[in-house]
C-alpha cells in the first residue's frame, strides 16, 4: 500500500521547486526505513509518516497548520489505511516541524522520533545546502546580507514570519540540528553532514571577505 501511496506522491510533488518535491519525500522515506533498521519501530506508520509529513506544510499554506493533517487524512482514507495507524500518523505531522531556536518540538514516538530524524538529515549536509537555497530562492530570500544578523527565534510565530537570509537560515537551523536528533543512528548520520556544512560556510565567508 505504501508503494501505491508513494505513486501518487510522485505524481504531484515531482516538480514542485522549493526542496520539498518528491525527491525530498523519497530520501526521507529511504533515511526513514534506513534509520528504522536500527531503532526498531511499526513499519507503516513510519513510512506514511515519512511519505505524508510534508503534504501540505504551513510553510506553503500561509502558516496554517491544519491543511497538512486534513489532507494527510483524506488521502490515507482513500487508501482504507487503519484509523489507528492515520492517528500516529496525523500526530507525526503535527509535530515535526522546526519551530524556532529556543522552541523544543519533542515527538511523542519512537515513528514519529525516526521520521523527524529522517527529515532533518535532508536537511543538513549537501542536501541541505542545495535545498537551503533552492527554498530562499523561490520565497525571495537574500543569499546573504551581512547588515542582517541571526536571530535566534524564541517563539514559533516569530521564526514563522521572519524573513532572514538563506546564510542566516544556517545560524537559526540548520547548525542546530546536529544536537536535537532524536535516535543514536540520526546523531552518528548527522556529524559527517553537520562537519560538511560548517567548511562551506567557512569558504563562503573566505570569499566574501577577499
Ligand atoms: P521542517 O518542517 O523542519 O521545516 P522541511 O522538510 O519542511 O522541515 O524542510 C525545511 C527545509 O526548507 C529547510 O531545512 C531548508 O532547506 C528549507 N528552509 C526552510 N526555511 C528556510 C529559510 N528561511 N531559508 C532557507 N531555507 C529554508
Ligand atoms: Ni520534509
Amino acid at each position: 500500500m505504501t508503494y501505491k501511496i508513494a505513486d501518487h506522491l510522485k505524481k504531484e510533488f515531482l516538480h514542485e521547486s522549493t526542496g520539498h518535491d518528491w525527491w525530498h519525500i523519497y530520501r526521507v522515506w529511504n533515511t526513514s526505513k534506513y534509520i528504522a533498521q536500527k531503532e526498531g519501530g511499526n513499519q507503516e506508520i513510519i513510512e506514511l509518516g515519512a511519505l505524508l509529513h510534508d503534504i501540505a506544510d504551513w510553510k506553503f499554506h500561509d502558516g496554517d497548520e491544519s491543511i497538512g493533517p486534513k489532507k494527510a487524512i483524506e488521502l490515507m482514507n482513500s487508501f482504507q489505511i487503519d484509523k489507528n495507524v492515520q492517528a500516529e500518523v496525523v500526530k507525526i505531522i503535527q509535530e515535526i516541524s522546526y519551530k524556532g531556536a529556543g522552541v523544543k518540538t519533542p515527538m511523542s514516538s519512537l515513528e514519529g522520533k525516526i521520521v523527524q530524524d529522517a527529515d532533518r538529515l535532508d536537511a543538513i549536509g549537501a542536501m541541505g545546502i542545495a535545498r537551503a537555497f533552492a527554498y530562499g530562492g523561490a520565497k525571495h530570500r537574500e543569499i546573504h546580507n551581512p547588515e542582517i544578523t541571526p536571530i535566534l527565534h524564541g517563539s514559533f510565530e516569530e521564526y514563522k514570519t521572519s524573513k532572514g537570509t538563506t546564510i542566516n537560515h544556517f545560524h537559526e537551523k540548520l547548525l542546530l540540528l546536529k544536537d536535537r536528533m532524536n535516535t543514536a543512528t540520526g546523531k552518528e548520520l548527522a556529524n559527517q553532514r553537520h562537519e560538511y556544512m560548517v567548511e562551506f560556510l567557512t569558504q563562503f565567508d573566505l570569499e566574501w571577505n577577499n
